[in-house]
């Protein structure tokens, strides 16, 4: 079952302080509005992505807001290696010592086209960042999350991920594997972790990759990523406790 988070929700200034948190694609759309969320409310963001400048710019927005210090770590889902994976794991762990959070929100849309027509070569790279990415992330954090007291992975799920619709192609496909993975995760984890694993679906929101999806759409219709950043605060801090193994929805 679907569930929203919890309706006159507000979270507190000092939600997230003294906790580190990893956002993936967070130089745009809704990685760049929910990592100033997560700083603001007193996290110590670990911004990934794969463009530095835009990187570079949440990391100033945040400096400037007066939030936690973040940190920048350039890499591109595509492309990364478990060994990738496996050196940034060590690295949060070298120099930040802890983390509390994972929110897996890079994505590629690629293209809207009939599975007959798919380009097999596109289908591979979409489900390259949207599920293969998430999955060796997670692996490879997994061990320092448990450390942590009270730990929460967040997936990046979609409307087309709960259900099929045509011509969704690899992206659908790879947002069921992500809500696939949530469950499996959590279900793992149900007996013997303290780590929270859950799943969160933004809805329609005015960004590039919307625009992307619907290009007849007028912008103007949708909220912004701004305005949608409070079910992300609330299933990174203390008020989820116990929220686990669950498809929700931001709006
Ligand atoms: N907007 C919506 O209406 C909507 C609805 C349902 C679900 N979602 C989901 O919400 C999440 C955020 O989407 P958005 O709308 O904010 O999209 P967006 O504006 O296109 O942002 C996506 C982010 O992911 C990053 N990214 C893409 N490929 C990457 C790679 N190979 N390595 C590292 N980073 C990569 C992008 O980096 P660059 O900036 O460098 O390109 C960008 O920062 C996605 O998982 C999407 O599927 C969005």
């Amino acid at each position: 079952m679907n569930t929203h988070i919890p309706e006159d929700y507000t979270p507190r200034a000092d939600l997230l302080a003294g906790r580190t948190i990893l956002v993936t694609g967070a130089g745009d759309g809704i990685g760049r509005a929910v990592s100033s969320a997560f700083a603001a409310h007193g996290a110590t963001v670990i911004l990934l992505g794969r463009t530095t400048p835009k990187l570079e710019a949440v990391y100033d927005e945040i400096v400037s807001a007066g939030g936690p210090q973040p940190a920048i770590y350039p890499m591109d889902l595509e492309g990364a290696t478990p060994d990738d994976h496996r050196q940034l794991a060590e690295n949060i762990a070298s120099q930040l010592g802890r983390l509390d959070g994972l929110l897996h929100n890079a994505g590629l849309l690629g293209s809207l086209a009939p599975i007959a027509h798919y380009d097999p070569v596109e289908w591979l790279r979409v489900v390259q960042v949207n599920l293969n990415a998430p999955f060796l992330l997670t692996q490879s954090c997994l061990p320092l999350l448990e450390r942590a007291p009270e730990a929460s992975i967040v997936f990046t799920s979609s409307g087309v991920g709960r259900r099929g619709r045509a011509y969704w192609g690899a992206y659908g496909a790879s947002k069921f594997g992500v809500e696939g993975l949530m469950q499996i995760l959590a279900d793992e984890l149900e007996e013997n972790s303290a780590v929270r694993v859950n799943s969160l679906n933004p809805g329609r929101v005015r960004t590039a990759m919307r625009a992307a999806a619907y290009p007849a759409e007028n912008p103007a219709s949708l909220l912004t990523p701004a305005e949608i950043v409070t079910p992300y605060l609330y299933l990174m801090g203390p008020d989820s406790v116990g929220v686990h193994g669950r498809a929700l929805d931001a709006q």
